[in-house]
């Protein structure tokens, strides 16, 4: 088995480490099995587009690298959406009334230090639930903010925000935190999905905080995803690397080419590896071969970008009914607080 990627864990249930507990859904065999189906279904299929989930993308370095992007100069959200909690996180704070802090695919959890500020200005907060599938990642981040807030309890949860929702900790007033416009690697079946999973299983009063990139200029777009430095360029190939290492694949990740365009029709970015030549992949742990010919896609993530009203009309048909919205100055992104009804 691999280091450090997200299939890596130890496969324990539950244990408590230092400073923090850890539960864990997505244990290092499931995530074998899921990956080898998917890749079943994305890769080997005759005709068809060619798809992963961006999920994938999350090894260890994966992880690395999506924080590298977030301090590029032409990646806007991760700073837009900071200036707006550096604004709300108060009001934020206050209109939740929580004592507990979820968030979904934590990351690095380094804006939500903003948050957490804020709720423990309230004198309310008691407990913090970063909750991601990329293992090692969330553990060190855990670790990091256990030790910056002492009293906090942080009890990191590795799951799949597709699938296992319904584990999310009960208990307290909660308020859940989806940043980073994540929610836009969703398309629109699996968002309303994964909406009304998450509404079903929140008390009236619980709010849902959720970041979103909004609508603007193609050339910004296309910018943010096709960065200067290749930055973007060695996180799309990443997943080359999980395949290679996970299933023994023998991808030659130079030999696809990474390209974001925005696909109009479906307001989305849409992250496509293309292949440079014909060429032939071995798969041995599926004792399979993928065949690509010159210019064929593989898309690794959609990323989409949202009109603010169409947010709450998603929000609204899963009973989450807004209570406020906030946006950047340059009107970027959105922060919207939903509350379930
Ligand atoms: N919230 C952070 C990180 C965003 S990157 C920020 O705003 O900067 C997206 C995060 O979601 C990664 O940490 C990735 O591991 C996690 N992620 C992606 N798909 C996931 C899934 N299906 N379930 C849980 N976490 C997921
Ligand atoms: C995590 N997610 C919101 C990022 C995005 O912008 O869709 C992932 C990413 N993909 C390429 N660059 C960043």
């Amino acid at each position: 088995m691999q280091q450090g990627g997200w299939m890596g864990g130890t496969g324990l249930g539950m244990r408590r480490e230092p400073e923090v507990t850890v539960e864990v859904h997505v244990r290092p065999g499931d995530a074998q099995r899921a990956l080898r189906s998917e890749v079943l279904a994305g890769l080997c299929g005759e005709g068809g587009l060619r798809e992963l989930s961006p999920k994938w993308l999350y090894d260890e370095r994966g992880s690395q690298l999506f924080d590298e992007i977030t301090r590029l100069p032409e990646y806007y959200p991760t700073r837009r959406e900071r200036e707006i909690l550096l604004a709300h996180a108060g009001d934020i704070a206050r209109a939740s009334g929580a004592d507990t802090l979820i968030e979904l695919g934590s990351g690095s959890s380094e804006k939500t230090r903003l948050l957490l500020d804020a709720l423990r200005s309230t004198g309310r907060l008691e407990r913090f639930v970063p909750f991601d599938v990329s293992e090692a990642f969330l553990r060190q981040a855990a670790r990091a903010v256990a030790g910056e807030y002492p009293g906090l309890r942080v009890h990191a949860v590795v799951g799949d925000f597709e699938r296992h929702l319904e584990r999310l900790p009960k208990g307290g007033r909660r308020l859940v935190a989806f940043l980073g416009g994540t929610i836009g690697n969703l398309k629109p079946a699996e968002r309303a999905r994964f909406y009304g999973q998450l509404a079903s299983g929140m008390e009236p009063g619980e709010g849902l905080l959720l970041g979103t990139d909004l609508l603007k200029c193609r050339k910004r777009l296309f910018a943010a995803y096709n960065d200067s430095a290749g930055v973007t360029a060695a996180f799309n190939r990443n997943v080359l690397h999980v395949l290679n290492r996970e299933l023994g694949a023998d991808f030659a990740p130079e030999a696809f080419e990474h390209l974001a365009p925005f696909d109009e029709e479906n307001g989305w970015v849409e992250m496509r590896l293309i292949s440079q030549r014909a060429q032939t992949v071995k798969l041995p742990a599926l004792e399979r071969y993928v065949n690509f010919a010159e210019g064929e896609v593989l898309r690794t993530e959609v990323s989409c970008k949202f009109r603010p009203e169409q947010v709450e009309a998603e929000l609204a048909a899963a009973g989450l009914y807004l209570a406020e919205r906030w946006t950047d100055a340059a009107g970027d992104f959105a922060l919207s607080l939903a509350l379930k009804r």
